[in-house]
């Protein structure tokens, strides 16, 4: 496949690489010449991701990494080093979504949301960041609307990603310097096995969310690899500390 966004020679690490957003941002950097370190929770889903991009004719390693364990963080991108050379590329697309009722909210839950969310997308940019600071680099993390919009029952899952919009400011002044650029891509609902949890909890109802979305549709998979394919290439590069919210509309609409 001919793409107009050229990553040859970039190496990147995808956390949360064998899910649904994950993936499908692993495979369309791979597409655009990038190597690609696919990590996730289980070396088998991982491995499994990057097998197919091998089959596609693109390199990949597939690796363990529980982004809330910095040793983990520090591994995954010490492999990146290791296997091809360096490191020039980071996004993070682990995500865990539990709603509950906050007067009932069990501390540890509270506590396990925002490692996932908020301390494992720090450790994953500093392991990284340690990485690139010789040779410059972009980051990537998966945020979502809720960094920006309130929902009930999603108290850790709300004040965590609108962390991660902050944490993205401050990387981006303080690496600068180092020609290291970080943006947050941030969605509404898509379509992945999240979404389909979601749903099949009774949280929300399709339906709903295509009301509530001006283009009346949830967003696919790739829809946000596409803006993240956007911030790691050259084209965005005078693009940092930015949230771009792939939502089709959502946030947007103010109206009844
Ligand atoms: N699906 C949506 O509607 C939606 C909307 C807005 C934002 N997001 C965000 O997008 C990101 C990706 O979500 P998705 O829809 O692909 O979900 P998904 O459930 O398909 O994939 C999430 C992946 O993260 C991995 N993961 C969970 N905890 C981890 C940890 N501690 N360390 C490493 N990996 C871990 C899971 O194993 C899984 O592969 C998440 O951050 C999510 O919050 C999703």
């Amino acid at each position: 496949m001919s793409r107009a966004e050229n990553l040859e020679g970039k190496v990147v690490l995808v956390a949360g690489g064998a899910g649904g957003i994950g993936a499908e941002t692993s495979f369309r950097l791979a597409a655009c010449g990038a190597s690609i370190v696919v990590s996730d929770l289980e070396l088998a889903g991982a491995s499994e991701i990057a097998l197919r991009i091998a089959e596609q004719g693109g390199r990949a390693l597939g690796v363990k990494c529980d982004i809330t364990k910095p040793s983990e963080c520090e591994a995954a991108a010490q492999a990146a080093v290791e296997q091809f050379g360096g490191l020039s590329g980071m996004v993070n697309c682990a995500g865990v979504s539990r709603p509950h009722d906050s007067l009932t909210l069990p501390a540890e839950d509270w506590a396990r949301m925002v490692d996932v969310q908020l301390n494992g997308a720090f450790y994953l940019a500093q392991a990284c960041g340690r990485r690139m600071v010789s040779s410059g680099g972009a980051m990537v993390f998966i945020t979502s609307t809720n960094a920006e919009a309130a929902f009930p029952r999603r108290a850790a899952y709300c004040a965590a990603k609108a962390g991660v919009a902050m944490l993205t400011k401050v990387l981006a002044i303080e690496w600068a310097q180092y020609g290291i650029r970080v943006n947050a891509v941030g969605p509404a609902y898509v379509a992945t096995e999240m979404t389909r949890r979601n749903i099949a909890a009774g949280n929300v109802t399709e339906a709903q969310i295509k009301a509530r979305i001006p283009l009346g549709r949830l967003a696919h998979p790739a829809d946000v690899a596409e803006a993240v394919v956007f911030l790691l290439s050259e084209k965005a590069s005078f693009i940092t500390g930015q949230s771009l919210y792939v939502d089709g509309g959502w946030l947007a609409y103010g109206y009844f």
